[in-house]
């Protein structure tokens, strides 16, 4: 089915409101949460045990179109299912599965869980939620209308460290915000030309398949699967989509922002098939109760990001964490270190104490543990106790997709470096008419 088709099919589908059953009636019963995976190689494996970890997790179907991932997932899951073709295992599966776990590069994200939530299953997304505008909200609104629990793969948005930012942001400890600076110094931009000729496609790989729904090209080894997918234009969204996805999460949420007014890339002129390494993206969006009317945010990756500038020096001579990001207020600035550690107050030049107690009196937050092992299954565990009937996802699609689409703006923007875009959200177009065509992706049939 080509992937317009199966759009169409979710919007007509969604339109008659759908209830689903409780979940939780099966825990009554005894019975488990069912999972099937689709990706089980690379990040695919950590959510995978992250998931599994949960007690009243049964996992049932493992797909992924490389079979050294099958085989090594399958040690540890000898009784469920295995299949290289998630279409085939949603159809087949149908009545087994009760929930749905997406791991694989992201331009495959949209085409699986849609078809996922179009029957009906709970869906887990990892980071970003799409890689086109269009599937993003497509994605929300089949989430929305048939009313089903959701959760994109932020696990840090379940962190102490950043649930406590968030708490002391909207609590005002540094009054409104005028500017958020957000970094990574990695690269996941390939600045190269494209790579001629073709390898021999290897025996465990279903290259068709891991293509889905992207343009037909030759193999190539080490340039795409696995892992290398992230900085090709076609399968991934470069830094921004990458690290940007987790540096931008707390101060995105604990603002409440919607998606931006405008959006400019400073990078190098676009090649047509790698993302740059070096992207300077600056955001203007609406005025929150927790901003300045006139708020900016300025994201920098790459090498030697970000820039010196005096909103980032910290008192003591002290050096920036690699990755992270500030928050510039009335009162003075919050640093949110990407990640496990806390956030860091500096007023009039000096770092000040954080009462938490204060902000958090009944202990709410809970405790920093910094432990990445025991808190990331967090985030995953709420998925599942979500499904349960028992929690709610934090990062459910309906937030996911405002995040992500904020993202995939500046990721459109590096297609026109030093050129400010207008973003018309309600029209859910540019007003600079060139650059909605990468609103959408590739179609093809697979
Ligand atoms: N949340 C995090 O901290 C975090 C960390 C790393 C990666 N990720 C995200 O996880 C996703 C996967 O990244 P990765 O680094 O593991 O990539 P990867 O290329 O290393 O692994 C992807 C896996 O999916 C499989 N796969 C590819 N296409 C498939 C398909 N159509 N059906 C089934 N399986 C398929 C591959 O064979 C491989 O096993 C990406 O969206 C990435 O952004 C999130």
């Amino acid at each position: 089915m080509k992937k317009r088709d199966f759009l169409k099919t979710s919007i007509v589908a969604a339109s008659t409101a759908f209830i689903p059953q409780s979940i939780s009636a099966m825990v009554k019963t005894g019975n488990k949460l069912r999972t099937a995976h689709i990706g089980v190689g690379g990040m695919g494996a950590a959510d995978l045990a992250s998931i599994a970890s949960h007690p009243d997790v049964e996992v049932v179907g493992l797909c992924d179109v490389d079979s050294n991932a099958i085989s090594k997932a399958s040690k540890s899951f000898p009784n469920a299912k295995t299949f290289k073709d998630y279409r085939l295992m949603l159809k087949e599966m149908s009545n087994d599965i009760d929930a749905v776990v997406v791991s694989t590069p992201d331009h495959t994200h949209a085409p699986a869980s849609i078809m996922a939530m179009e029957m009906n299953k709970p869906v887990y997304c990892q980071k970003p939620l799409a890689h086109h505008v269009s599937e993003v909200r497509a994605m929300q609104k089949i989430a929305q209308e048939k009313n089903l629990i959701t959760q994109m793969g932020i696990q840090v948005h379940s962190f102490y460290d950043y649930k406590l930012a968030t708490l002391l942001i909207q609590s005002g400890i540094i009054g409104k915000v005028s500017r958020v600076r957000a970094w990574s110094p990695k690269n996941w931009g390939y600045d190269g030309a494209q790579p001629s000729g073709s390898d021999p496609i290897p025996s465990h790989l279903d290259w068709n398949l891991w293509l889905g729904t992207a343009e037909e090209r030759p193999f190539k080894d080490k340039v795409y699967h696995p892992g290398n997918w992230r900085k090709l234009l076609d399968f991934g969204c470069g830094t921004l989509g990458d690290m940007g996805v987790h540096i931008f999460d707390t101060p995105y949420n604990a603002l409440a922002l919607d998606v931006p007014n405008t959006i400019k890339n400073t990078c190098r002129k676009p090649n047509g098939f790698g993302y740059p390494e070096i992207n300077k993206v600056v955001y203007t969006f609406p005025g929150t109760p927790y901003t300045t009317e006139k708020f900016k945010w300025i994201w920098h990756d790459g090498k030697g990001a970000p820039k010196p500038n005096k909103e980032l020096k910290l008192p003591n001579k002290d050096k920036l964490p690699l990755q992270g990001a500030m928050f510039i207020g009335e009162k003075g600035r919050l640093l949110l270190p990407h990640f496990m550690q806390p956030p860091r107050l500096i007023v009039k030049g000096e770092y000040k104490e954080i009462d938490v107690k204060k902000y958090d009196p009944e202990g709410k937050l809970g405790i920093t543990i910094n432990d990445y092992e025991r808190d990331a299954p967090k985030h995953y565990h709420q998925f599942v106790d979500a499904c349960l009937g028992r929690d709610k996802a934090s990062a459910p699609f309906s937030y996911a997709a405002r995040l992500t689409e904020t993202i995939l703006l500046g990721v459109i923007a590096g297609r026109f470096p030093n050129k400010t875009l207008h973003w018309d959200s309600e029209k859910a177009a540019f007003k600079e008419s060139k650059a909605n065509v990468f609103l959408k992706g590739f179609e093809r049939e697979f």
